[in-house]
């Protein structure tokens, strides 16, 4: 599986499916700074370590930029004029079998970008993701309800409710899973 995790931070769900034997997993966030400061660490801390390099069997790589952009330095996806990125130039590896992220839905003016993003990276026609999420994002105005609205409003995928842990707190985290209809 061909792993991808957007807005990653820590990028635990990242190293976890390292750890699980995907064949890639690519770690994205902001700007290089988080992953040089965070990401890295935090994956060279967490996966075993032979002779000075990471013996996980996953293809480790880590991608700066903005959501509006990000899609053109990844490998593997369709371009804006509909060639391919991929390097191999095979068709049958286009895009993510796996997206991941957490705590990525909380600013409402960055999830048309987002979404269009997920839809440029997810592997056709049997890609997924799955998104973890608080429900609300008291103050900022996201949260993962706002951001299903506007997945079910486009209506080219279905999303659907995985998990939910309330932990006794008034604001309840949920997973959701979206796939192309
Ligand atoms: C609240 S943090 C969550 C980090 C990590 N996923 C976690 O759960 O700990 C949100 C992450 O999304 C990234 N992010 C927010 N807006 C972004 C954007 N427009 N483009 C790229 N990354 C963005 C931030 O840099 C940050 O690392």
């Amino acid at each position: 599986m061909k792993v991808l995790e957007l807005g990653c931070g820590h990028g635990l769900p990242g190293i976890y499916s390292c750890l699980q034997g995907a064949s890639a997993v690519h770690f994205q966030d902001f700007n290089s700074e988080v992953l040089q400061c965070l990401t890295i660490p935090n994956v060279v801390a967490n996966l075993p370590v032979k002779s000075e390099s990471l013996s996980s069997d996953s293809e480790v790589r880590f991608f700066a930029g903005d959501w509006s952009e990000v899609h053109q330095i990844l490998p593997n996806l369709q371009t804006d004029d509909g060639a391919s990125n991929c390097s191999s130039g095979s068709s049958a590896s286009i895009g993510y079998d796996i997206i991941l992220m957490a705590e990525t839905v909380y600013s409402i003016s960055t999830l048309p970008a987002l979404y269009e993003l997920i839809k440029k990276c997810m592997s056709r026609p049997h890609g997924v993701v799955y998104m973890a999420a608080k429900k609300y994002y008291f103050g900022v105005g996201g949260g993962s309800r706002r951001f299903i609205s506007l997945v079910e409003k486009d209506g080219v995928m279905e999303a659907s409710l995985i998990a939910e842990v309330g932990g006794g707190s008034s604001n309840v985290r949920e997973v959701w899973k979206l796939q192309f209809k």
